[in-house]
């Protein structure tokens, strides 16, 4: 299974690959949560990824797309994997569409998790996130056991240094500008599924598999 979760900064997308990638049993590959674990272990890439990351710009393509390109290729894909977070810009999405040719193979679904622009601004305010495994959590959706530290794996749970509002502003408009082309792009290819992504987290995964159907 090789799906595409597409959606706002904040959307969702994290919280919803993580359920759909554990439900198929494949890899959750999310481009942000790469750069944040690159950034973690102090690498060149992350240092540069930072730069964009922190002023809410997207990472240029050089940087994003054959580390994307090389991960797929890992063993652990051979079965599928959802992606998070990319592709970003029809340029990712058309590069990406070669790539699979090369390889053989095809995306099966494109989950486009709409949530209306003020209701991504509340959930920014209250999220924290793993800073080892990358799992959002939310203070009030959906808080962790014990404060501070991720459910999963026990890691030391954060605010994301861009989600700051102003910050989330500047993401909100490059999604629209740059990424929400990618709906009608995939919309073309028949692949595209709307969810609601405006449920409770519990029905989160119930919604995507309806539609999958
Ligand atoms: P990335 O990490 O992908 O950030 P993003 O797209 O802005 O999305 P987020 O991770 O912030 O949100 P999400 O949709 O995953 O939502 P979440 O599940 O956490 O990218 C960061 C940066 O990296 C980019 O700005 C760019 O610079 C760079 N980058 C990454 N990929 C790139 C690429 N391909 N090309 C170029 N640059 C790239 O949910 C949000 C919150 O809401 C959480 O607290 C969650 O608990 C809560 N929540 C979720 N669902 C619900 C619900 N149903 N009800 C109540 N609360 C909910
Ligand atoms: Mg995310
Ligand atoms: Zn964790």
């Amino acid at each position: 299974m090789r799906i595409i979760v597409l959606g706002g900064p904040g959307a969702g997308k994290g919280t919803r690959a993580s359920l759909v990638a554990e439900h198929f049993g494949v890899p959750h590959i999310s481009t942000g949560d790469i750069f944040r674990a690159n950034l973690k272990a102090g690498t060149q890439l992350g240092l540069e990824a930072k730069k964009y990351m922190e002023a809410g710009q997207l990472v240029p393509d050089e940087l994003t797309v054959k580390l994307l390109f090389d991960r797929v290729a890992q063993d652990d894909c051979q079965g599928g994997y959802i992606l998070d977070g990319f592709p970003r810009t029809i340029n990712q999405a058309q590069l990406l569409e070669s790539e699979l040719v090369k390889m053989g193979v095809n995306i099966d679904y494109v989950i486009n998790v709409e949530v209306p622009d003020q209701r991504i601004i509340e959930r920014m305010s209250g999220r924290r996130t793993c800073s080892d495994c990358g799992i959002p959590y939310h203070i009030e959706y959906a808080p962790t056991a014990a404060e501070g530290v991720c459910d999963k794996c026990g890691g030391e749970v954060v605010m994301r240094s861009d989600d700051a509002p102003e910050t989330v502003m500047g993401r909100l408009t490059v999604y629209h500008n740059e990424t929400s082309p990618l709906i009608e792009f995939y919309e073309s290819r028949g692949s595209l599924k709307n969810v609601n992504g405006d449920v409770e987290i519990e029905d989160a995964l119930s919604y995507i598999l309806k539609v999958l159907e």
